[in-house]
C-alpha cells in the first residue's frame, strides 16, 4: 500500500510516519508538508531514507493549523489551511478516486460543564468555539458532503488532546516540561480548572490505522483513552516528576473563549473496530515524554525563546 501523509512533519503526522515505517514493512509513505513553523523535517530523521513514492492508494490528512492561541491572534492561516486546504485535497481524491482519512478534533463539539455526566459521542451536535475549532468543523462538514454528494471514500476521526514526543513547545504539556527543564515555573491559564482528555499520540495513530483498515467509509469515529485531567492535575504531576512542590506554578492570563472541558466516549471505536489504548497509565506516558524532551533538547530549543516571547507579550 502507498500512503500519502499530509502534515507528516507535524507532531501527530511525524509520529504516524515513523511508527508506520517502523512497524509496517508493506506500506510505502510519502510526506506532503508545508513546513510552516509547526513542521520540522528533523522529526522524520529516523526514517528519512525509507520508501518514498509518487502516487497513493490512501491519503491520511493530518495537515492543519492546530493551535487555538494562534487562531485568536490571526485566524487567516486557519481558514486557508484547514478549510481551503481540505477542500483542495477533497477535489484531488475525488478526481483520482483515492481513499481518504481525515484527522480532526473533539473541539468541533464545543465544551462540556465540569459536572456534566455525558461525554462527546459521534452524534453530539457541532458547536465549535474558536477560530481553530470552527475551521476544523468546516473541514469535517466538507468531507461529509464530498462522501455523500460525490461518493468520495472517506472516514473521519475526532480525537482528544495528544501528548508524546515531537510536540511543539507552544502546546500545554511541552511548554511546561521545557519550562521545568529550564528551571522555570509552569504557566497555567485562568484558574487551571479546565479539563482535557489526554491520549498518547501512538494510541491515536493506532486508532487511525484501525479506522483505515476496518472502518466503514462515510463513518466518523471518536478517539479518546479515558484520560480526563484538569490542567492543575497535569502541572502537579509534572512538578512532582521534577521533584518540585505541586503548587510551584504561575497563574497567567486566561485564553479568550477558553473551552472548559472535553471528554470522549470512544465506544464505537472500541467495540466496532476492537481498538484499545496501550498507554493506560498517564503517569508512565508523561514520565517517558519528560525523558524524551530531556534527551532531545536540540530538537525543541530553537523554538523555545520565540514561543515564550510571544506568550509573554500576551500576558501568558
Ligand atoms: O482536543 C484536541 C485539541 O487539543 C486539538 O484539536 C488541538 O490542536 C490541540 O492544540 C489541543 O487543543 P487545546 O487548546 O486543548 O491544547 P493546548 O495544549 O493549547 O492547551 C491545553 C490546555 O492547557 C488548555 O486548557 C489551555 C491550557 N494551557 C495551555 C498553554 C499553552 C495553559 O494553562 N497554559 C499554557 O501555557
Amino acid at each position: 500500500m502507498r500512503v500519502l501523509v499530509t502534515g507528516g512533519a507535524g507532531f501527530i503526522g511525524a509520529n504516524f510516519v515513523r511508527r508506520t515505517v517502523e512497524t509496517r514493512p508493506d506500506v510505502d509513505v510519502v510526506v506532503l508538508d508545508a513546513l510552516t513553523y509547526a513542521g520540522d523535517e528533523r522529526s522524520l530523521d529516523p526514517v528519512r531514507d525509507d520508501r518514498l513514492v509518487g502516487s497513493a492508494d490512501l491519503v491520511v490528512h493530518f495537515a492543519a493549523e492546530s493551535h487555538n492561541d494562534n487562531s485568536l491572534a490571526d485566524p487567516s492561516p486557519f481558514v486557508r489551511t484547514n478549510v481551503l486546504g481540505t477542500f483542495t485535497l477533497l477535489e484531488a481524491v475525488r478526481r483520482h478516486d483515492v481513499r481518504l482519512h481525515h484527522v480532526s478534533t473533539d473541539e468541533v463539539y464545543g465544551d462540556l460543564a465540569l459536572d456534566d455526566p455525558g461525554r462527546f459521542t459521534e452524534s453530539t451536535p457541532y458547536d465549535p468555539s474558536s477560530p481553530y475549532s470552527s475551521t476544523k468543523a468546516s473541514s469535517d462538514l466538507l468531507v461529509r458532503a464530498w462522501v455523500r454528494s460525490f461518493g468520495v471514500r472517506a472516514t473521519i476521526s475526532n480525537c482528544s488532546n495528544n501528548y508524546g514526543p515531537y510536540q511543539h513547545v507552544e502546546k500545554f504539556i511541552p511548554r511546561q516540561i521545557t519550562n521545568l527543564l529550564d528551571g522555570g515555573r509552569p504557566k497555567v491559564y485562568g484558574a487551571g480548572q479546565n479539563v482535557r482528555d489526554w491520549i498518547h499520540v501512538d494510541d491515536h495513530n493506532d486508532a487511525v490505522w484501525a479506522i483505515v483498515e476496518r472502518g466503514a467509509v462515510g463513518q466518523t469515529y471518536l478517539v479518546g483513552a479515558d484520560g480526563e485531567r484538569s490542567n492543575l492535575d497535569v502541572v502537579g504531576d509534572l512538578l512532582e516528576i521534577f521533584g518540585r512542590d505541586r503548587a510551584d506554578y504561575d497563574l497567567v492570563a486566561d485564553r479568550a473563549g477558553h473551552d472548559l472541558r472535553y471528554a470522549i466516549d470512544a465506544t464505537r471505536l472500541r467495540t466496532e473496530l476492537g481498538w484499545a489504548p496501550r498507554y493506560t497509565s498517564f503517569a508512565e506516558g508523561i514520565a517517558r515524554t519528560v525523558d524524551w524532551y530531556r534527551d532531545n533538547e536540540a530538537w525543541w530549543r530553537p523554538a523555545k525563546a520565540r514561543t515564550e516571547a510571544r506568550y509573554a507579550a500576551g500576558g501568558q
